[in-house]
């Protein structure tokens, strides 16, 4: 097991910048929370380190993927939550679907859901070499309309919302009727780097308009974490 990865990066391993991070923390305390929770695994220190060279190859975007420190706590609320069914919307190279899928049982399934065949190939590689890849199934497509195919039923315990940041109310408002009662819905970049204070594009002002509905919608316990670039948890009531 690797604690805090990039403590002691190989000389391969991308530099410090790359790394996603929260964006309230310096690059130090970001370094303190990693070394203070539990430690990323190989294979999940191999993947962040490759999706990192491929950015900086200019192969994949650089911010994509979620923190270490965020997948971390993803497979503990996997776990805490005792989900066997999760769906996850935005796989891209598939660190968060690595980190929910060890959080579940051995006969656990998680759905995930991107549109590019490319980048969820390299995922692909690591579920393997992780030996959860039996329990993950990936669909290739636009996400919206793979949801709504599913049947409306509470077929979920655990779903995370990854993509285009304006489909996210639509996400939300298809994943209401298919997570059960007391399941939860993860949500990433809320924050948008703060940016949700003084929107500056389209996606901010999808996630700061959306911010506010959830907070006002009776049918979700509702809480923004400032994590990473804000995860909001969604409980349904
Ligand atoms: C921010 S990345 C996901 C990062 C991933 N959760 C991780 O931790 O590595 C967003 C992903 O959403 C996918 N995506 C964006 N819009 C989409 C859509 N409308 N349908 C399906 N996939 C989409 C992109 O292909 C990309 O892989």
């Amino acid at each position: 097991m690797i604690r805090g990865y990039d403590a002691d990066p190989p000389a391969s391993a991308a530099p410090r910048a790359m790394t996603p991070r929260s964006f309230l923390l310096t690059p130090e305390l970001a370094e303190y929370v990693r070394a203070s929770s539990d430690p990323v695994d190989p294979v999940m220190a191999d993947l962040i380190r490759e999706t990192a060279e491929m950015a900086a190859r200019g192969e994949v975007p650089g911010t994509m993927q979620i923190a270490p420190e965020q997948g971390v706590l993803m497979r503990l609320l996997t776990t805490a939550v005792g989900a066997r069914t999760a769906i996850e919307i935005g796989t891209f190279t598939g660190f968060s679907a690595l980190c929910i899928a060890q959080g579940l049982p051995e006969d656990g399934s998680l759905l995930c859901l991107d549109r590019s065949e490319e980048w969820t190939a390299v995922a692909r590689r690591h579920w393997e070499r992780a030996g959860v890849a039996g329990r993950i199934e990936l669909r290739i497509g636009d996400a919206l309309p793979s949801l709504r195919a599913l049947p409306a039923e509470e077929a979920f315990d655990l779903a995370f919302v990854d993509a285009d940041k304006t489909g996210y109310a639509a996400y939300v408002a298809e994943l209401h009727p298919r997570v059960r009662r007391g399941g939860v819905v993860l949500l990433d970049n809320t924050l948008r780097s703060g940016r949700v204070l003084d929107p500056q594009d389209e996606s901010d002002r999808a996630l700061a308009e959306l911010n506010a509905a959830l907070a006002a919608d009776p049918r979700w316990e509702t809480a923004l974490l400032p994590l990473a670039d804000g995860l909001t948890l969604l409980r349904k009531r």
